[in-house]
This record gives C-alpha cells, structure tokens and sequence, in this order.
C-alpha cells in the first residue's frame, strides 16, 4: 500500500533552515541542497515563515567593527597569505547568507524567477566558501582562527525592509566593490607563483560578474515597476542606506560587462554636496 504523498516543504522554510545553519560548512551543503531541490522542483514556491534577523554563524571568528581589524599587510608572508585567504573565507561565508536572506525574505513579492536566481547565487557563494576553507587549511590554518569585520550583514540590517535597496547596496555596491578589487589581488597571487590561488581567484571574479549581473536586472525591473529611472533611484538608495563610499579606482570593463554603466556610479562615487 503507498501512503499519500507529504506536500513538499516551503522554499522559505528550506531557505530559513540553511541561514539557521551554523557550522559553515553544514550551512554551505544545506544551501546547496536548497538550491538543487529548488530547481528540481522539490520545494513549494510559498514564504510561510520569516527569515531570521541575525543568520546562525559558528562562535569563531570573532567579529570585530571594520575600523578596529588587525592591518593585514601586503606581503606574500605566510601570515600575509593566510591573512588574504581568511577575509576572502569571511566574504564568501557572508554571502551565502546575503543570498539566501534576498531569496527567502523578498521571494513572494518578487516571483519565481528572483528566487531561482538568488539561490543560483547562493549555491555559488557555497562553492566559493568550500574552495577557499579548503585553500586555508592547504595553508595550515582555518576558517575561524583570525577576527573577521562585521560590515557586511550591517549593510542587509539596513534594507531588510526594502527589495530595492538592498539591491542597490548588497549585488550593486558591495559585491560590484569585489570586481574592483579582485584583479589586483588575483595578479599579486600570480606573480607569488600561486597559480592554483590564482585559479581560483579567477573563477570567483567570473561568477560575481554574472551576481552584479542579476542584482542589476531585479533593481531595474524593480525600478520600473515604481516609475523610477533606475540610476536615479540607485543613487538615492545608496546615499541613504550605505554608509561607506562608493570610490574609484573602477574596474569599469567588469562594471560593463555586469550591466552597470557608469551613469549609476560615477556622479556617487564623487559627491557634489550642495551647501
Ligand atoms: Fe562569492
Ligand atoms: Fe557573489
């Protein structure tokens, strides 16, 4: 005899499960799991519980405020390596979580579409976390054993009541921010003779190209609904709600190539302050 079958589980509740994940690398398999039995149709497109506040995160690294991290130096020493791998470690893990939240908490309002690809995004984050642990622990260290900043989720806490503008800071600010920076710290791993760092580096620059990508296609989506044009409405977004600085040295090419033209940042990135 065949009992019926139990209704799928929510996407949210499956969303909600990963973010109160904390061991990091359990976190990164459930937001995997959550990914797959997505686009396997496995989970019911229904948000019936809420996203956490604050995502589980294991008692270790420390999290300090951005201004009091320990400067970590430029060199290739051992420490300086390790140093480097560690804040990419705490980047990646943070994101798994900024995408999971962005599909979980902004899911119903935003339709099928924006689910499957912020837990697409997701499922990247995962995998970049897992190749960079690994690459910590090849250096003989691990996630965990240096302090981390805590800016990141700061910036999500701040948006969590608006699809728009966490889109305009968390793919359009932050991430964009890593297609800036990547390329030098990809060619200082090279020329270090660390080509299997530098590998990864590489793969991970691609698949934020295509992150900024999808942020900037629900932002303008988003802005059109409200009949807002959309650098406008990014600008006045980012000014409110992001309190670092959106500043040059642009990788404009990788910028372009992500979908987004200079007329967004260019007049944030320097501010005429009318009197
Ligand atoms: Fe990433
Ligand atoms: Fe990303």
């Amino acid at each position: 005899m065949t009992l019926p079958a139990a209704p799928p589980p929510s996407v949210a509740a499956a969303i909600r499960g990963a973010l109160l994940t904390a061991d990091p690398l359990a976190k990164a398999r459930a937001t995997r799991a959550v990914a797959r039995d997505w686009r396997l149709g496995r989970l019911a497109a229904e948000f019936d519980v809420a996203m956490p506040d604050r995502p589980a995160r294991p008692a270790e690294p420390e999290l300090l405020p951005p201004g009091r991290m320990p400067k970590r130096g430029r060199g290739q020493s051992e420490r300086g390596r390790i140093a480097l791998w560690h804040a990419l470690a705490h980047i990646e893990f943070v994101a798994i979580d900024l995408a999971l939240d962005m599909a979980g908490r902004f899911g119903a309002a935003m339709g099928r579409g924006f689910v499957s690809d912020f837990l697409a995004v997701a499922a990247d984050e995962a995998m970049h976390f897992v190749v960079v642990a690994r690459k910590l622990r090849a250096l003989g260290s691990r996630y965990g054993a240096l302090p981390a900043h805590d800016g990141l989720w700061e910036s999500a806490a701040a948006t969590r009541h608006d699809v728009a503008a966490r889109l305009a800071v968390v793919p359009m600010v932050l991430e964009a921010r890593g297609l800036d920076v990547t390329p030098a710290t990809l060619e200082r791993v090279r020329a270090s003779g660390d080509s299997g760092g530098a590998r990864i580096l590489a793969r991970i620059l691609d698949d934020e190209i295509r992150h900024v990508r999808i942020g900037v296609k629900h932002f303008v989506a988003a802005a059109d609904r409200c009949g807002e044009p959309p650098a406008e409405l990014w600008k006045s977004l980012v000014s409110r709600h992001f309190r670092g600085s959106v500043k040059p040295p642009f990788n404009d090419s990788a910028r372009e190539s992500a979908g987004l033209s200079r007329d967004f940042y260019a007049a944030v990135a320097m501010p005429q302050r009318a009197g």
